[in-house]
């Protein structure tokens, strides 16, 4: 079944402790937006944050690093509770090298790739990979539109998956929602972030439901 994690840039920041409570049951991860107004043009939350998440829920904290430079931040994020890391292809010069430390250091790790960056680039890293994450909007902010052609991206890492990793997966982000997932887990996604639609809905909870239970019809 799909994995849906929901991104808490959506959520009431005042209320943050109810807006996850809200989540808790039916989320597999919790997906945590990290910026440093320098990859992307906005500013979030960081260490502090995951740590008291941490401290209080027992979802998986999948934590998706739009920083420059992201390995001086691996090993704190890692203490802070992360459990899954996603850095970006486009911050990383070594990014062998920065995989296997999230490796070693015992969480998953992810690469993203953003929506102009050609998939066929992670040919010789995604054997070493437990996923890869398609933007689907440009990082930096919630609510946008998502990007059309990432269909026929995901299409395309899912005949690598075949070749070089039949285990990873695949994950998009950005402008998710129920009118178009079940396109993405038909092109080969079996995972899902999704904000605005999960946080902005009436019921959070029922949303992500309603989200799996579309791809499992
Ligand atoms: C965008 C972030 C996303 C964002 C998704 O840069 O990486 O995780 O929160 O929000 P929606 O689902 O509203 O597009
Ligand atoms: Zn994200």
């Amino acid at each position: 079944m799909i994995k849906i994690s929901p991104s808490i840039l959506s959520a009431d920041f005042v209320n943050l402790e109810r807006s996850i409570a809200c989540i808790e049951e039916t989320a597999d991860l919790l997906h945590i937006d990290v910026m440093d107004g320098h990859f992307v043009p906005n500013l979030t939350i960081g260490l502090p944050v995951v740590e008291a998440i941490n401290n209080r829920f027992d979802l998986p904290l999948d934590v998706h690093l739009m920083i420059e430079r992201p390995e001086r931040y691996i090993a704190q994020f890692i203490e802070a509770g992360a459990d899954l890391i996603t850095i970006h292809y486009e911050t990383g010069t070594h990014l062998n090298r920065s995989v296997a430390e999230i490796r070693e250091r015992g969480a998953k790790a992810f690469v993203a790739l953003n929506p102009h960056t050609p998939v066929i680039l992670l040919k010789d890293i995604v054997e070493y990979l437990d996923g890869v994450l398609i933007m689907s909007v440009n990082p930096g902010f919630g609510g946008q539109t998502f990007i059309p052609n990432s269909i026929g991206r995901i299409e395309e890492l899912s005949e690598m998956k075949k070749l070089y990793n039949p285990d990873m997966e695949i994950s998009i982000d950005g402008g998710v929602n129920k009118a178009i997932i079940r396109q993405l887990y038909d092109a080969g996604i079996t995972m899902a972030v999704a904000g605005s639609a999960v946080f902005n809905s009436e019921d959070p909870a029922e949303q992500i439901r309603l989200l799996k239970g579309i791809c499992d019809e």
